[in-house]
């Protein structure tokens, strides 16, 4: 009998590495995607966002803030985009800089869809699956406006946006990124043609699960297609009920994102991220299973991922590694100070959008206060 005893039984570490796809991960700490808006409005990643994700460089992968593939896709001012060529230098020397410390880093590509205004995507238009308006107000340039009713995406526009994903994650690409991370969640493009609420669609693009599902088995199999499978991870929210993306019957949850899931089994995703609030329940085990690639968690906004739970997600073997948001803006050093159960900096929730350093360069790391 050749080869060492199995470790059956034995738990996983967080602590530990994983290979997710093509990505190999010194640990299963992600950095979750976090829009902190500080491009400006030509959408270039400076030099503060380039020592931003510098700072952060020891958790296991980076995803980066949502992106948009295209002007129209720009949900944020102050968004950073990957269509423009200082764009693609821009994220260039964030990948250099992560990677110059070993480590890993993905992009998040994000169509705002419907969740953004012409004083926000340089005077474009709002487009979604169907011309239905978000009930609410966003931020935008001139304050805080009224979402308006977007333009329903003709088959020939889905197309061409499927065109610009592809296109922005083979820019991501050739900027040096490790890969690319398709948002599909938080009521944001891909997620409101999952919606029933979102789309009501009457082509091959709305109505049952399976055509909801289309769009965004679309997306990621051309995005798998023109960069590898193994550099292309998905995330999805299902029942995340936000910016009015809701999806309120188990069963239709259940048959639409099977249907998703189902079709992208076989290309062999780098990783499946989901956004629940039961991370250990039955949907998202389901959907892991029918997925049958790695899967990474979060367990949303409700409250802030704690050490003791990414921990207890990872040894159960709910999930092979754990996105983790808001610990990580706060302490560029997390996985150092999980790793040795020391104090965490708080988050200072009023400066996550706030434009310059402080709130987003300036917590401190712990060798700074052994310094100190
Ligand atoms: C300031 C902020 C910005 C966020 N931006 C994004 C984003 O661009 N894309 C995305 O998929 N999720 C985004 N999220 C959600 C986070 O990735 C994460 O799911 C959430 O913060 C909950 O995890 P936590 O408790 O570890 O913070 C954002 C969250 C926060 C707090």
């Amino acid at each position: 009998m050749a080869g060492p005893p199995r470790d059956v039984g034995t738990p996983v570490d967080l602590f530990s590495p994983v290979t997710l796809g093509d990505l190999e991960l010194a640990n299963r700490v992600v950095m979750a995607p976090l829009t902190r808006m500080r491009s400006g409005a030509s959408g270039v990643p400076g030099d503060l966002v380039v020592e931003h994700y510098r700072q952060r460089a020891g958790v296991g992968l980076v995803v980066t803030e949502g992106t948009y593939p295209n002007r129209e896709g720009q949900a944020f001012v102050g968004q950073p985009g990957i269509v423009t060529g200082d764009q693609v230098a821009g994220w260039r020397r964030v990948a250099d800089a992560v990677h110059a410390r070993g480590g890993r880093v993905v992009l998040q590509v994000m169509h705002g869809g419907r969740v953004t205004h012409p004083d926000v995507n340089g005077g474009r238009r709002v487009v979604a699956p169907s011309a239905i308006a978000i009930d609410g107000a966003g931020h935008t340039e001139k304050g805080k406006q009224l979402y308006p009713v977007p333009h329903a995406l003709t088959v020939e526009e889905a197309r061409g946006t499927v065109a610009d994903f592809v296109a922005a994650s083979r820019r991501a690409v050739e900027a040096g990124l490790d890969g690319v991370e398709v948002h599909g969640a938080n009521g944001y493009l891909l997620h409101e043609f999952l919606s029933p609420a979102a789309n009501v669609r009457t082509d091959e693009y709305g109505g049952s699960p399976e055509n909801r599902a289309r769009f965004v088995v679309q997306v990621v199999t051309a995005v798998a297609a023109a960069i590898g499978a193994g550099r292309v991870g998905l995330r999805i929210s299902p029942e995340h009920g936000i910016q009015d993306a809701l999806e309120t019957d188990r069963d239709d949850v259940r048959a639409t994102y099977g249907a998703l899931l189902d079709q992208l089994r076989p290309l062999g995703l780098a990783y499946l991220s989901v956004l629940h609030r039961e991370p250990a329940g039955d949907l998202v085990q389901e959907l892991r299973r029918r997925f049958g690639g790695p899967l990474v968690v979060n367990s949303g906004f409700g409250s802030v991922t704690t050490r003791a739970e990414a921990v207890a997600l990872v040894e159960a073997a709910h999930a092979d590694a754990v996105a983790v948001g808001r610990p990580v803006i706060a302490n560029p050093d997390l996985v150092e100070r999980w790793a040795g159960e020391h104090p965490e900096n708080e988050p200072r929730p009023h400066l996550f959008y706030s434009p310059g350093a402080e709130g987003y360069t300036d917590y401190p790391a712990l060798q700074d206060r052994r310094a100190g």
